[in-house]
């Protein structure tokens, strides 16, 4: 045990009240309603920097929202973690559905986490997640047991692309030196199943509209006569799958790397329960690529959906109308070696191909990223493993995740860093979605962690 678990375990109900003072703050970054409090949530983890005890405390403004930063350096010579993590959080509608209201968090019981959980947006994507390292700091240096320098990058645009905080990082190497990249943004396979994050896919995400008359028609006179929008986006969407679930878009799997039967083995050996699976989710049957596990759809094979339509009459009762347009937001989920800016070109070749004739098509891209792998024989990787036995009292199990953080493919690309991808949250906690919580005893759990990662690491680089 380290020195830090005693001072954990004496001030943990105080972080819990601190990060439920953050989660108050609504740091919804998609909503320009809240750029003030983004700001406000900003300095909010600026307080906390300077509260324990960081150097070199700033708000960095972008030309979106601001950066956090704050470092400890205790000695040049010593290795350097850089923290990464997101204060933003994603926008909480749909409201009606939350039990609690999402900026009130309000600690309960639930089945699966042992000592509750706090139940607000943000509470584990990503505040309650990033707030742990720097609890876990503040326990280091509280302990005197800080083993190498630290510096901490928190910013206000991860569920919005990043994209402010990309020129940052081109335009501050220096400021970031460091020897490898922790976050803890992602997830867990179960309480007593430790994991560690070993890749992340990477987005291309497009909006199209779908354009036919210039006015909304009668659907009587003219129904029949004229190619309806809504319609075509419909035909056009359905086609970007085939009957094997493959999709149908020119060249969309030209550069994927196909996983050796090897790693698909190893991969296999995560527990995993596809009634389990089917029961939480309320659904009757699963659904993907021919000749892939749900697991391997989920994280290693690229994936195109929509998440978002609309058009025509949505309101009360009927209206007998033809829109003039329809229009679709669509993620293509990618994996290593797939480009996100070719895939978007060869969506909009396509797309714009299958235009039935009678309606234009026009395509907007929105944000991306790369994708990207964490070596599991990397000192990073070995660090997060020993740190994980030493407080679940079990090897912890290499996951490949099927979500995003695109700025992470950014970080070794630009900074020549790995990340390692140590996540607390469970695939439950509601994410993204009304109700999300982050269990205490992930919480705690984590801030115990952490502190290992900083030991083995330092231990490891010595042998370097
Ligand atoms: N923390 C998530 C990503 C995540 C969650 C990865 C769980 C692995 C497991 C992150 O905040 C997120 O939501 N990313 C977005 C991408 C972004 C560009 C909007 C995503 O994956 O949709
Ligand atoms: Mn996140
Ligand atoms: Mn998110």
């Amino acid at each position: 045990m380290t020195a830090t678990h005693p001072y954990i375990d004496q001030h943990l109900s105080r972080f819990t009240a601190e990060l439920m003072e953050m989660l108050r703050i609504p740091s919804v970054s998609a909503d320009p309603q809240y750029k003030e409090q983004v700001l406000r949530c900003a300095h909010f983890v600026e307080n906390c920097f300077k509260t324990m005890g960081l150097d070199g405390v700033e708000v960095i403004p972008t030309k979106g929202h601001p950066i956090v930063y704050g470092e400890k350096i205790i000695d040049p010579s010593l290795p350097t973690i850089l923290v990464y993590g997101h204060y933003d959080v994603q926008p909480a509608d749909p409201l009606e559905l939350w039990h609690s209201p999402p900026f009130e968090p309000v600690i309960k019981p639930t089945n699966i986490h042992p000592k509750g959980a706090i139940f607000a947006r943000g509470a584990c994507d990503d505040k309650g997640q990033f707030f742990m390292h720097l609890k876990a700091v503040e326990a280091m240096l509280s302990s005197d047991e800080l083993p190498c320098n630290v510096k901490f990058m928190i910013e206000g645009e991860e569920e919005i692309g990043s994209e402010h905080l990309g020129y940052f990082v081109h335009e501050n190497k220096a400021k970031l030196a460091a020897d490898i990249i922790l976050v803890s943004d992602t997830g867990m396979l179960a309480n007593d199943v430790p994991s560690v994050t070993t890749g992340l896919r990477g987005l291309s995400y497009v909006e199209v509209e779908v354009t036919g008359p210039n006015r909304d028609l009668h659907s009587g006179l003219y129904g029949g006569c004229v190619k309806n929008p809504i319609n075509a986006l419909c035909e056009m969407i359905a086609s970007l799958h085939d009957e094997k679930g493959k999709i149908t878009v020119k060249g969309f799997y030209d550069s994927v790397l196909e996983i050796s039967r090897d790693d698909r083995d190893a991969m296999a050996k995560a527990p995993f329960s596809e009634e389990d699976y089917k029961r939480a989710l309320d659904i009757t049957d699963t659904y993907g690529e021919e000749g892939y596990t749900t697991p391997e759809r989920g994280s290693i094979r690229p994936t195109l959906d929509v998440n978002g339509m609309w058009g025509g009459y949505i309101g009360e009762g009927a209206k007998t109308v033809i829109a003039s347009k329809a229009n679709a937001k669509i993620s293509m989920r990618l994996v290593p070696n797939q480009d996100p800016e070719e895939i978007t070109r060869l969506f909009q070749d396509h797309f714009e191909r299958i235009a039935p004739t009678g309606v234009n098509v026009k395509v907007t891209p929105h944000h991306g990223g790369h994708a990207a792998v964490t070596p599991l024989d990397s000192i990073g990787y070995q660090a997060a493993a020993m740190a994980y036995k030493e407080t679940f009292g079990k090897e912890a199990i290499p996951v490949r995740s099927g979500g995003s953080i695109p700025i992470v493919a950014m970080f070794e690309q630009v900074l020549g860093l790995k990340t390692i991808l140590m996540g607390f949250g469970l695939d439950s906690d509601a994410i993204h979605s009304p109700n999300e919580h982050y269990g205490l005893y992930n919480f705690e759990m984590g801030i115990k962690t952490i502190p290992y990662f900083f030991k083995h690491f330092v231990e490891l680089s010595k042998n370097q």
